[in-house]
């Protein structure tokens, strides 16, 4: 349907409450689930209906909500939350629009898809009513309001004020709406306090409007979409089911995953075909890993862009970039501002830190290199460290194209090695060495050309012979 057609979608996300329920110091919408924070997942599946504007009311810990809101948002200060009747009123008053349909949806129901929230506005829109609300026939109705409809209105009784009788009914609240802008504005006019909590309900005017014009119901299709999150156990239940759409989409664009139980992809990574994720993965963060690549097992890679065939194994990742066809692993820790380049190597049991390890160098084995810059075709032994920290502050170490370090090498920055030179091993830089030439010792001495000096191009050595 266009736009055209129809007034306009203007959504309100509720989401100043506390959720006391949940026995933590964080507003409840903050929790995140895969990654992202509660109170996104809803204005995910609001932003596909193409709404003229989504506005979030905002309460307990207000700014820290705030800055985790996605920018087309408009946040509106709830400043006491004297419940969702008065959240919505809050969010009306800076709402010109006088015709469409308000979309209501309360902060704390990530697993609602946009198609549900679409498919509940066209109802509201065919059934040309003043409120539509969703309803669901959970296996559990405990503490949901529940729903009783009756030619043209819609009651919605609280548990805590229902009879036993009401209590019975399997319908309940999920706490999203669909209503004519001019009737809830009206009604809203005429809530009243007379309640077990003395709040303002929302789900008054959903009575009111139905006395008045006239009310209905929408059915939820699918049950998951109703699991709500009030409470610890429920977040646990609710990411399980993200978790596991995640892992089903990645799966259907042409991810091999080993064990969908053990391998967790937050919602905003980017992974491309024929990339296979071994057991007890965890892809978090910005990471992007690319198309024909082997991640894991046991792997843990935040905010890390992994580049076409590269294998990560047994390995931390964290800001870091993994160049094409680069290895890492097993066992070891890539820190922010590493880079590794095409063809790399590094690991097993290395850490990396703001480092550049150039196109083809290795760093194979147990070593530590901090701020350094490693060019191409570089082999470091096992053992090289950088010293780069003299307890004050932090130098670079340079390492030229096709240097060579023996095992147990100690590199006191600042420093340079120039291209093709070669450090015997357990030897200690403290100085630069100048390019092809071999050092040895402690502190390092120059002694003669390195004997790496003639195989700098071994292709072309080779054809020579
Ligand atoms: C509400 C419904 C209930 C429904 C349930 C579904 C009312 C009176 N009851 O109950 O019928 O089954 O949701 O989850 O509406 N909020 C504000 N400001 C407030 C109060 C709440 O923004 O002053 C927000 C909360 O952050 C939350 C949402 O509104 O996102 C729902 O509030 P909550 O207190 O959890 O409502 P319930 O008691 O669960
Ligand atoms: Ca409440």
């Amino acid at each position: 349907m266009s736009r055209g057609e129809n007034p306009p979608i203007v959504a309100v996300v509720l989401a100043a409450g506390k959720g006391t329920r949940m026995k933590s110091n964080r507003a409840k919408v903050l929790h995140t689930l895969c990654g992202a924070p509660m109170v996104n997942y809803a204005i995910e599946a609001i932003r596909s209906l193409n709404p003229e504007r989504i506005v979030v009311v905002v309460g307990h810990q207000a700014d820290e909500v705030r800055t985790i809101l996605p920018p087309d948002t408009e946040p509106v200060l709830q400043e006491e939350q004297l419940g969702t009747g008065d959240a919505v009123r809050v969010a009306l008053e800076g709402i010109e629009e006088e015709d469409g349909v308000l979309l209501v949806v309360n902060g704390d129901g990530p697993l609602i898809s946009g198609r549900t929230l679409g498919e509940l506005v066209e109802r509201h829109r065919t059934a040309d009513v003043g409120a539509t609300v969703l309803v669901a026939e959970p296996p559990d109705p405990t503490g949901l309001g529940r729903v009783i409809e009756d030619a043209g209105v819609v009651r919605i009784v609280e548990e805590r004020e229902a009879t036993d009788e009401e209590r019975e009914v399997r319908q309940v609240n999920l706490g999203l709406y669909a209503f004519g802008l001019p009737q809830v504005r009206e009604a809203l006019k005429h809530l009243g306090t007379n309640n077990s909590q003395g709040e303002l309900y929302l789900t008054d005017a959903v009575e009111i409007i139905g006395r008045r014009s006239r009310a209905v119901t929408y059915r939820l299709k699918d049950l998951e979409e109703a699991n709500l999150v009030n409470d610890r156990a429920q977040l646990a239940r609710a990411e399980e089911i993200l978790r596991r759409r995640i892992l089903d989409a990645h799966m259907r664009a042409g991810v091999t995953v080993r064990d969908p139980v053990s391998t967790h992809i937050e919602a905003s990574v980017e992974i491309g075909r024929d990339t296979v994720i071994l057991p007890g993965t965890f892809l978090r963060g910005e990471t992007k890993v690319g198309a024909d690549c082997i991640i894991g097992p046991s792997t843990d890679l935040l905010d890390t862009v992994v580049g076409d065939g590269a294998q990560v194994e047994h390995s931390v990742g964290r800001g870091a970039g993994v160049g094409a066809g680069a290895n890492v692993g097993p066992f070891t820790y890539l820190r922010p501002g590493t880079i590794l380049g095409t063809d790399s190597k590094v690991g097993a049991y290395c850490e990396v830190k703001n480092t550049t390890v150039g196109e083809g160098s290795k760093v194979p084995h147990l070593s530590y290199v901090g701020d350094a810059e490693i060019g191409a075709g570089a082999n470091l032994g096992a053992g090289t460290i950088t010293a780069n920290y003299d307890g004050a502050k932090k130098s670079r170490t340079r390492i030229g194209d096709g240097a060579f370090t023996g095992v147990n090498t100690s590199l006191i920055a600042p420093l340079t090695i120039g291209d093709g030179a070669y450090l015997g091993a357990g030897s200690v830089a403290n100085k630069d060495i100048p390019a092809g030439k071999l050092a040895v010792g402690m502190p390092a001495r120059v002694i003669r050309d390195s004997p790496g000096k003639d195989k700098r191009t071994p292709s072309q050595n080779e054809t020579e012979v």
